[in-house]
């Protein structure tokens, strides 16, 4: 880990700000039950200024001609240590993690009060826990319970996530090679899911081959609960429960991505469980190929967010009305909207350290334009449930192909083309199962 990298990330939004001061904690522990705590993942703004991993800690930033990055972090513990591991302490960690001053944390709240009073603005994150909420509303009251000494509480209050945002929305050199490493973790697990699916076998295997990948491969966990959808599960878009046995004939749709070092890979593949499409399954499959081809040839530096989406959306359309599962010309059901039935969800999000990452989709009303070093999901599906009026051999088919793509110069770098996805090489991965 470089904290030059994390050291710049400060003095770039120290820019941002041009005065007052940021305060940034780290996300809680959860306990769980009794002395269990839930796994505990940092806060992502945070870990994204710092790279400091512990919990009970914050930034504070101070703006002005001589900006400042404080670091705010638990004492060593020799008796703590025994039980829960190495932490680094203020000293340590100032070093380690290139602040300009760190401090314990138990010190924070009274330092916090010395360091907003005269401050024209605190850039916060206010609403997004309720006990920092607390703290710094405290530390407020604080500064302004002593203007008779001639305190002076900030004027403003800013979201310091709108700055954060933008600035994650386009990803350094550092975040890309992280991205690299999570989509190449999530393609061999799905390659893995590929060459263990059969009939017979249940979800939660399927599951357990794919965490077992994304773990010998050093990732610290599923970026989201993994979706392992047999047959009618697959039309069930957050189907979770991965529990039912996977039968001949069905399709499976797997939508899983690891958490590596912070960064999220996010990829669904669909294919049949016996390892050969029927025509039926072959059918929706490669209109839904068709429409991700649509839409990744829409992402490009300069073409809206929305273009991906729009350009999938017609081929899906026209699928559906080709399929006999809508009646009606191309653009009547696109102004009615009756493909929603069978496709509900939009083309993609944005992608980082959290699975649906950080940015704003749209600048002042309309669909913010596309950038070099962005990463966002294309996910076009088709999702087919039974019913009268729809045709026998579409029921229960349900299939979304969904890619990770880097916004490059020239087009886009799909980040996820190790997992494979044309009918052929599914079909030939397949054939190799014992
Ligand atoms: N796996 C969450 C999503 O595809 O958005
Ligand atoms: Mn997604
Ligand atoms: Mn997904």
């Amino acid at each position: 880990m470089d904290k030059q990298v994390f050291a710049d990330r400060r003095a770039r939004l120290l820019g941002a700000m041009g005065s007052g001061i940021a305060v940034i904690p780290t996300a809680p522990e959860r306990v769980r039950n009794r002395d269990s705590h839930y796994p505990y993942r940092h806060d992502s703004y945070f870990y994204y200024l710092s790279g400091f991993p512990e919990p009970e800690a914050c930034i504070v930033l101070v703006a002005g001609d001589t900006p400042r990055a404080l670091l705010f972090c638990r004492e060593k513990d020799a008796e703590k240590e025994v039980w829960d591991g190495f932490r680094h302490g203020p000293d340590a960690a100032r070093e380690a993690f290139g602040f300009d001053d760190a401090f314990p944390v138990g010190s924070l709240d009274d330092k916090l009060v010395e360091l907003i009073a005269g401050q024209p603005a605190l850039h916060y994150s206010m609403g997004h826990d309720a006990a920092w909420d607390g703290r710094i509303v405290a530390a407020l009251n604080r500064v302004r319970a002593g203007v008779r000494n001639g305190a002076r509480a900030p004027a403003e209050i800013r979201d310091v996530r709108i700055a954060l945002d933008e600035m994650r929305l386009v990803k350094d050199a550092q975040e890309i090679a992280d991205m690299r490493r999570a989509a190449d973790i999530s393609a061999a697990a799905h390659r893995r899911a590929m060459r263990t699916a059969a009939p017979g076998r249940f979800e939660y295997e399927i599951e357990a081959e794919l965490m077992h990948e994304f773990r010998r491969c050093g990732a610290q966990a599923p970026a989201y609960p993994p979706i392992v959808a047999g047959g009618a599960n697959a039309c069930i878009l957050h189907y979770v429960g991965n529990s039912q046995s996977l039968r001949d004939g069905d399709l499976l749709l797997i939508d899983a991505g690891c958490e590596a070092d912070s960064y999220a890979a996010d990829i669904t593949r669909t294919f049949p469980v016996n390892g050969k499409f029927s025509p039926a399954q072959r059918d929706v499959y490669e209109l839904v190929l068709a429409a991700q081809r649509a839409a990744i040839a829409g992402i490009a530096p300069g073409k809206a967010w929305d273009a991906a989406h729009e350009a999938a959306l017609r081929v899906l359309a026209q699928g559906m009305l080709d399929l006999k599962l809508l009646s009606g010309s191309l653009d009547g059901v696109l102004e009615s909207g009756a493909y929603r039935r069978f496709y509900m969800h939009r083309t993609g999000h944005w992608l980082g350290m959290d699975v649906h990452d950080a940015g704003d989709y749209k600048l002042d009303g309309a669909w913010r334009p596309l950038q070099a070093g962005m990463t966002l999901t294309v996910e076009p599906g088709c999702y087919i449930r039974a019913a009268d009026d729809v045709p026998r051999a579409l029921w229960n088919i349900g299939v979304r192909i969904e890619d990770n793509a880097l916004v490059t110069g020239g087009g886009c770098e799909i980040l996820t083309d190790a997992a494979p996805k044309s009918i052929g090489d599914i079909e030939a991965l397949m054939a190799q199962r014992g």
